[in-house]
């Protein structure tokens, strides 16, 4: 698998999703998966890892080269969402989230501050949060969501797989679908509802696949072996 060193190209070499590892960990067990998992580029820092460890985490993953999804999902008033996403691409990291259902003038401003970052040479990409994977919800509301976040200039949203072809089909092939809730045959839902394999997420045409848990209880030898076994048929 390929990727450009520019974020905003790499759909056009990627064969696969790209895989994200959420660091839902202690700082021991998240250092250990991002060396063991040497061939993973993408790993995500929720609540747990930042708000104890934030300060650790982020230039650890920076000096091992990974891009970094902060996931600490923004919704708030305007101001409020404003000021804390400028903390966020102060960080240096490669993606961030926000909740759709903050509304069009949260994002929009959100979105203007980006692009004052962008100019200033800083690649991130502001992703909205439409409909919670762990919760059920009908294809036309994650669809409504996701318009309003193209047309309030977020580079994509979070959804499940059940919804890219429809989410791309209203906002364009380019706009990004992130899709957590991934569990390969035989794992567990856990409080996750709208799961998906990794191959439906590939035949679905996901950019990015989040996983978690189900590599929590990989062993030392299939971490090694990520993303590539995540696909093999
Ligand atoms: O362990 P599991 O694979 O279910 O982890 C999914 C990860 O994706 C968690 O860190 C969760 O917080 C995150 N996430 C999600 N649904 C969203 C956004 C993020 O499950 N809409």
């Amino acid at each position: 698998m390929l990727f450009t060193t520019n974020l905003f190209d790499y759909k056009i070499n990627a064969m696969d999703p790209q895989l994200v590892v959420a660091l839902d960990t202690d700082i021991e067990t998240a250092r250990h998966l991002v060396l063991s998992a040497s061939n993973v580029l993408w790993f995500k820092v929720g609540y747990r890892l930042f708000l104890r460890h934030g300060q650790e985490i982020i230039p650890f993953l920076q000096a091992n080269d990974k891009r970094i999804f902060l996931d600490l999902k923004f919704h708030d008033i305007p101001n409020t969402m404003v000021n804390a996403a400028r903390e966020v691409v102060s960080l240096g990291v490669d993606m961030f989230n926000v909740h759709v259902s903050a509304g069009s003038e949260a994002l929009t401003r959100v979105m203007e501050m980006v692009e004052l970052a962008r100019r200033e040479g800083k690649d991130v990409l502001c992703i909205g949060v439409t409909r919670l994977t762990s919760q059920e919800a009908s294809l036309d509301d994650v669809v409504d969501m996701a318009r309003l976040a193209k047309e309030c200039g977020l580079d994509g949203v979070v959804c499940s797989v059940y919804e890219v072809e429809a989410i791309k089909a209203v906002c364009g092939r380019d706009f990004l679908c992130v899709c957590p809730g991934i569990r390969p045959g035989g794992n567990s839902k856990d409080d996750q509802r709208r799961v998906a394999s990794p191959m439906d997420a590939r035949e679905r045409g996901a950019d990015f696949i989040v996983m978690g848990r189900p590599i929590l209880e990989m062993s030392e030898a299939d971490l090694q072996r990520l993303p590539g076994i995540l696909f093999q048929g």
